[in-house]
């Protein structure tokens, strides 16, 4: 396993349209545990595999969200392979969002509540699903990631222009 660089906007691989996984192969399976390791050492809860450099329709998801408040959380990993929406709910839902590739800036963006969303998991099996909460805001965020779209694409040219002058700015100041 390793640690992969994570690619930041505005990179222009991160506009890329990912094609899909034929197979759920152990070449796959290898990238998705790196994936993984990628983004809870970044620390995040989703990744799309192009934020790596990948140009393929996998994420990994992990809320790790603790059994109560304040408390340890715990992992519960979940892989999207070649995932698609069916059908969204007409109810959106503000989240505040952010995201690996744009690396300490956060965003309001409304998206629908519930989705039902079909996929197939690390052994190719596929799933058929209703997600709501916090898994339909994050799954619908990294599936955006597929189509090249990035969460300040939501929001106001002025809005997005902002998080990118930030952005840059942040990284001159690093260098
Ligand atoms: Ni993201």
């Amino acid at each position: 396993m390793a640690i992969l660089p994570i690619i930041e906007a505005p990179d222009p691989l991160l506009r890329q349209i990912s094609s899909p996984v034929d197979a759920v192969t152990d070449e796959v399976r290898a990238l998705i545990a790196d994936m993984f390791e990628t983004m809870y050492d970044a620390p995040g809860i989703g990744l799309a595999a192009i934020q790596v450099g990948v140009p393929k329709r996998i994420l990994v998801i992990d809320l790790q969200e603790p059994e109560e408040e304040g408390g340890e959380p715990i992992r519960e990993p979940l892989v999207f392979i070649n995932p698609e929406i069916v059908r969204s709910s007409d109810s959106l839902q503000p989240y505040t969002e952010g995201c690996l590739s744009v690396p300490d800036q956060y965003a309001e963006v409304e998206r629908p509540d519930t989705i039902r969303a079909r996929w197939l998991d690390l052994d190719g099996a596929q799933h058929d699903e209703e997600i709501g909460g916090m898994l339909a805001v994050v799954l619908q965020h990294e599936m955006d990631h597929l189509e090249g779209i990035l969460f300040i694409d939501h929001l106001s040219r002025l809005k997005r222009d902002m998080i990118l002058k930030k952005l840059a700015k942040a990284r001159k100041l690093a260098a």
